[in-house]
């Protein structure tokens, strides 16, 4: 189990930016009938509290000030969480370029960190879930059998990213992922690494399925529903 306390388990999947996780967690999501949990969009939320407020996303204490400010609550909606900032869904506008380009410098303050990990925490109370991001594996939750991380050569994400018309220079925020102090963006314990480059989402999604099996993820499925 991936918490103590909870009857439920966490599949984690991590990796840098464009590399696929959100595409195949999302179809996993759909087939496993799991909560699905962009843990991506709830750093990105704070960013564009961030933009809008005028406040220097490279200011820590700013920032930190900030978060403790804003609302910030995470609710399961038609099978997926959905972020809510100050009360409102933000849509589209956690994708914007000002947003692409702040994130990471705000996800590096430990105090942004902290308040959303408790947050993805807690969804585990939902039920099953597949969590993408860059520490879940790591941090999150790191009692759970089933991690995965997924790369992608630096060129084929730029290109993935650009066919979806963004301006988002993903090179840059995974140096910066990587190098920040808390909670970097790493490979984590026990994940097993799949390498995306030369594959396409369903065969992504069959070596996903393939690990989980390995991992005993249906055995435990069946276990559960014995009388
Ligand atoms: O979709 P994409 O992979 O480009 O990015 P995302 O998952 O939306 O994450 C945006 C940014 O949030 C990342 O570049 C990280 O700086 C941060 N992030 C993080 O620090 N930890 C997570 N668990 C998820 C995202």
């Amino acid at each position: 189990m991936s918490s103590p306390n909870l009857p439920f388990d966490a599949i984690a999947i991590d990796g840098p930016a464009a590399s696929g996780k959100s595409t195949v967690a999302r179809v996993l999501a759909e087939r496993l009938n799991l909560v699905m949990v962009n843990s991506g969009e709830m750093y990105r939320a704070v960013t564009l509290a961030v933009v809008q407020q005028g406040v220097d996303p490279c200011d820590p204490i700013a920032v930190a000030n900030l978060v403790k400010a804003i609302k910030l609550r995470c609710v399961v909606e038609n099978g997926g969480s959905q972020i809510l900032l100050d009360g409102e869904y933000p849509g589209n506008a956690l994708r914007s370029d000002d947003v692409n380009a702040a994130v990471s410098a705000v996800a590096a303050v430990p105090e942004v960190r902290h308040l959303l990990v408790a947050l993805q925490r807690e969804l585990l109370q939902y039920g099953d879930l597949v969590m993408e991001g860059r520490d879940i594996g790591s941090v999150v939750f790191p009692a759970t059998p089933y991690k995965i991380y997924i790369e992608a050569s630096e060129e084929v994400r730029r290109q993935r990213r650009a066919a979806e018309g963004q301006m988002d220079s993903v090179g840059d925020r995974d140096r910066q992922d990587s190098a920040r102090k808390t909670s970097p963006l790493v490979v984590p314990d026990g994940a097993e690494v799949i390498d995306s480059s030369q594959m396409v989402i369903e065969e992504v999604v069959e070596a996903v399925l393939g690990v989980l099996g390995a991992r005993g993820w249906f055995d435990r499925e069946s276990e559960r529903n014995l009388p």
